[in-house]
């Protein structure tokens, strides 16, 4: 009977060896199966009282070398993956995949930089804010039709008496009125603004929301010269040297006189012509006329000055604003062909930047 029993034990430990090396669990997990305080050896151990006195040595000793075995099996797995499939430890671990800032937020901190070398001080005004600083200050009353191009979305709130009613900005200048308040109507005023804006338009070059900056200046004699050469300076910081602003007579409400703003292509170089592989020229198929326009600008309107308390017969300034993502898309080897990329959430086009 004893023998029998014994033989038993020996079958049984045959038996927990092989389901030990089947086992494709982790070796923390058979750890514990196998070795833990209520693991299959403990209860395997059991069975000693079971084997007669002459046989408990024979038994002690199998159930040790089966311990042993176990923990041999245990330690030397241990630096393996749980199937035991051979690893190669000297393989470079996997980088740590990590975002960066928005390619809109880099050109915003860029523009910020280079105004703020010839010391304009960066401002941030509301978003959602009032018709007074949206248009009514700057030249625009209820109802003139030069609002229309500004698509607003409004606010659904009940208006103001004096401020009129809420929208959502359609463009920076809104800074203008309110940065000559921040100051206490006292001049000299350098600022540049930059902020979100919303317009009722979606195609390739246009987004319900967008960002626009926004340059103000007001001290006294300021001129057309020095508008033109705070154009040219940011054209030659931000596209690189050699590169030229132009300016050409638009209409605005609150600039007088007003124009349109172009930086030259740096395709072309201004030329609209570029040589192809036999050197003939061709017509530029970035800019086709030499020039890109990026945006407004003009010598304050007096009724903007007096809007914001400032006397136009002692002051005068120059101001311009226009869209980041436009002025950005156009640097050189960027080829963007639908601004609606950047708002996509598409990770892999924001890597790129
Ligand atoms: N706010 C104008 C727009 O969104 C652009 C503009 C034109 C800004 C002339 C100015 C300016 O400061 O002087 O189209």
């Amino acid at each position: 009977m004893s023998a029998d029993t014994l033989s038993n034990l020996k079958i049984q430990i045959e038996k927990l060896k092989k389901d030990f090396d089947q086992n494709q669990q982790i070796n923390a997990d058979k750890k514990l199966i196998y070795l833990g305080k209520k693991g299959l050896f403990n209860e395997l151990s059991k069975e000693i009282k079971n084997v007669s006195n002459e046989n408990k040595k024979v038994a002690g000793q199998l159930l040790n070398e089966l311990k042993t075995y176990l923990q041999n099996r245990l330690e030397t797995n241990s630096s393996v993956d749980h199937k035991n499939k051979w690893v190669d430890l000297t393989i470079p671990g996997k980088d740590q995949e990590s975002g960066h800032v928005h390619p809109i937020s880099q050109a915003i901190e860029e523009i910020s930089g280079i105004f703020q070398k010839i010391g304009f001080t960066r401002v941030r005004y509301p978003e959602v804010d009032w018709d007074h600083y949206a248009f009514e200050a700057l030249n625009m009353p209820a109802d003139h039709p030069a609002r229309d191009e500004w698509e607003t979305f409004f606010v659904k709130v009940p208006p103001n008496k004096k401020m009129g009613k809420v929208v959502l900005t359609p463009h920076t200048s809104n800074g203008q009125v309110r940065e000559m308040e921040r100051l206490k109507h006292q001049p000299p005023i350098r600022m540049i603004n930059i902020a979100r804006c919303y317009r009722r338009q979606q195609d390739v070059t246009h987004t319900q929301m967008f960002h626009q900056f926004e340059g103000l200046v007001v001290d006294k004699g300021i001129n057309i010269q020095h508008l033109k050469g705070t154009l040219d300076y940011f054209a030659q910081e931000f596209y690189g040297p050699g590169t030229k602003s132009r300016i050409r007579p638009f209409h605005f409400q609150f600039t007088e006189p007003s124009f349109e703003v172009d930086f030259s292509c740096h395709i072309c170089h201004g030329t609209g012509l570029i040589a192809d592989e036999h050197g003939d020229k061709q017509k530029c198929g970035l800019c086709k006329s030499g020039w890109h326009e990026v945006g407004g600008a003009g010598m304050v309107h007096p009724n903007v000055l007096k809007a914001g308390g400032i006397d136009p017969q002692e002051y005068t300034g120059f101001a311009f604003g226009w869209g980041v993502e436009r002025t950005y898309t156009l640097r050189k080897g960027l080829n963007i062909d639908d601004i609606r990329y950047f708002y996509s959430g598409e990770t892999r086009f924001l890597a790129q930047f």
